[in-house]
């Protein structure tokens, strides 16, 4: 079988005025459908990198991007935002929720940036919110909800388009023990339903949820 995610070769360098930061060393990796990914790694090691290679958000300087059988780099950037917008869900560790728009609207967002328009872009944002538990709060701004509350909204927004991926940056970094455990229900809910999900962590409790743990030192994997 294919593999979803398959990374041959990836370098990333940064320019720092006259000094070259490598922030990305020869990484190649694959990740199955379905599969729940941690990568682990210390301070500047390289794994917001990874996850904005992996999300199409950065270019590599070097090496193949292979999502399911599309070779991702050297499409259009038309295709590219296609396949962003459709195939891939971000969050973050503060959630990334527009102040000013609420629950419905944040969630209703990536809808508008289809090509192909949906016949009732109200709806399937709804249920999104349904499916992450917060039928009862579509029409808060975020700083009428809780951190927990306000990440469920970034996962409606993340999954409303039926991504095949879905990527997290610390997504539990700034809440609570419980409220932590709560969304890594969610997200692993979500596998079980066929997502496949990596995740970015330093805590090795949220790490343990994970079926495979890649950990990355000075740019390049160390463990896998
Ligand atoms: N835009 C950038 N310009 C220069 N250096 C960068 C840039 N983004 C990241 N880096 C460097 O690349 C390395 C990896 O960064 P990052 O992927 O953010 O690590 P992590 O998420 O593991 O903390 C670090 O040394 C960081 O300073
Ligand atoms: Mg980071």
């Amino acid at each position: 079988m294919r593999s979803l995610v398959t990374l041959d070769h990836i370098h990333k360098q940064h320019r720092l005025g006259d000094q070259i930061v490598h922030a990305l060393l020869d990484v190649s990796l694959k990740i199955d459908r379905g599969e729940f990914v941690a990568i682990m790694g210390p301070s500047g090691s390289g794994k917001s990198t990874l996850l904005s290679i992996l999300g199409c958000l950065d270019h590599p300087s070097r090496g193949r991007y292979l999502l399911d059988d599309e070779d991702v780099f050297v499409q259009s950037k038309v295709r590219l935002s296609e396949l962003r917008n459709r195939r891939i869900g971000f969050i973050f560790q503060n959630f990334n929720l527009l102040p000013r728009l609420t629950a419905l609207e944040n969630v209703g967002l990536p809808l508008f940036y289809r090509r192909e328009p949906l016949r009732n872009p109200t709806a399937r944002a709804r249920a999104a919110l349904e499916q992450v538990g917060l039928g009862g709060r579509m029409h808060h701004v975020p700083a009428q909800l809780s951190g927990g509350e306000q990440q469920r909204v970034a996962v409606a927004r993340a999954i409303v388009n039926g991504p095949d991926l879905l990527l997290a940056d610390e997504p539990t970094g700034a809440l609570d023990t419980s409220t932590r455990d709560a969304i890594l229900a969610l997200l692993g809910e979500l596998q079980c339903a066929g997502l496949t999900v990596v995740l970015v962590t330093h805590d090795s409790e949220v790490a343990a949820c994970a079926w495979r743990t890649i950990r990355l030192r000075d740019g390049a994997i160390v463990g896998n």
